[in-house]
């Protein structure tokens, strides 16, 4: 069932190129520059977003964020399930909660479900299983069309949860009148070239990654820092590497760095740096060579064009827009498989872990 792959998380890297087609599939009308979503024709137009999630999706949630509020113009607000569910959120008609789950049994989204939904706001609920109850208990359902996840860290399904997030701000982006039709149909022609760019991409990426891995096999702790969209997928960078290598890791917004993290930097302490090519790379280069100052060793995933001078440049293809997300996230990934499997540790069934969190 591991299709030759020595992982359930290794494969499941793999199958991104796929998972993104499968959720666009029947989703795009180019043309138009239309993404198509007929689960949401029911509610009404969202005055403001609430994005409420856990572990992975919820740093989905959080990229999400990036895209609704500057393509689609809605106030959106994204929340750790555990907390909005215990801190009586305000919620005013008009007002969607957007819950995210894999599993769709993870119990704190499901509390923040139903608190949403005795407040009066409609839920939809972004989610992966057919009839689980996160799908049986939200106002509507968009799924996200990953497949069976097996491994307990989540890969492909985040994948999946920001193409359908993507769709999502696509829609409301029109809806809004926000988001131009060119500017939606550069979106979605670009979206729909990612899964060639990325099957061609993957093992390159792997044998980068499996290097690097060796290199800092004997770190005990990393930051990693990125701005915009790409300060969520620092969290999850961090999160990937703690959880199935068990090596400490922060994920930190670059900008917070002069905040207090900068305080650790010295040579044994490394930097893994999302550094796309776009309008923030400036403030990005700005802060590395702050780390670089201090001997910090850095590695930073970046795009051709960069004039980075850092110790370990690891450059894929750029794509449009934010959508570089979906070529970073699986370098991140991957980084973090072949350090556990390098460190001899269980990839696909880490310690003390669970695939889906039942309990609070
Ligand atoms: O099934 P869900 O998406 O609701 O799960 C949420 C988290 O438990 C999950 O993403 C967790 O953080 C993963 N182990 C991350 O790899």
């Amino acid at each position: 069932q591991k299709g030759g792959y020595k992982h359930f998380m290794l494969k499941e890297i793999f199958e991104q190129p796929k998972v993104i087609a499968d959720c666009l599939a029947g989703r795009v009308d180019l043309a138009a520059g239309r993404a198509l979503l007929p689960e949401l024709a029911s509610l009404p137009t969202p005055e403001r977003l609430f994005i409420v999630a856990c572990g992975t999706s919820f740093h989905a949630g959080l990229w999400g964020m990036y895209l609704l509020e500057q393509w689609a113009g809605v106030p959106t607000r994204v929340e750790i399930a555990s907390e909005f569910r215990y801190r009586d959120p305000i919620l005013l008609p008009g007002d969607v909660v957007v819950a995210i789950s894999q599993s769709g049994e993870t119990a704190d989204t499901l509390a923040g479900i139903r608190l949403a939904r005795e407040r009066g706001a409609k839920v939809i609920g972004l989610c992966n299983v057919v009839g689980s109850s996160v799908a049986r208990e939200s106002d509507v359902v968009v799924y996200t069309q990953a497949g069976p996840e097996i491994s307990v860290a989540s890969t492909k399904a985040m994948c999946s949860q920001l193409t359908a997030l993507t769709l999502l701000a696509l829609s409301l982006g029109e809806i809004t009148g926000r988001m131009s039709r060119q500017a939606r149909v550069d979106c979605l022609a670009n979206l729909e070239k990612l899964p060639s760019v990325l099957e061609a991409e993957l093992p390159r990426m792997r044998e980068r990654a499996a290097v690097l891995a060796k290199t800092f096999s004997e770190s005990s702790s990393f930051l990693y820092l990125g701005r915009g969209p790409y300060y969520p997928l620092a969290l999850e960078g961090a999160l990937k590497l703690k959880e199935i290598s068990y090596i400490h890791a922060e994920g930190y917004a670059a900008g917070e760095m002069k905040h207090g993290p900068i305080a650790l930097i010295d040579p044994r302490f490394p930097t893994f740096a999302l550094a796309p090519v776009d309008e923030l790379f400036p403030k990005v280069k700005s802060n590395l060579e702050e780390v670089q100052a201090r001997g910090g060793k850095i590695i930073a995933l970046t795009n051709p064009g960069s004039d980075l001078r850092v110790d370990h440049v690891w450059e894929i293809p750029k794509a449009w827009g934010p959508l570089t997300t979906f070529l970073m996230l699986p370098a991140l990934q991957m980084f973090a498989y072949e350090m556990a499997d390098y460190l001899g540790k269980d990839v696909d069934q880490p310690r003390n872990l669970a695939k889906s969190v039942t309990v609070e």
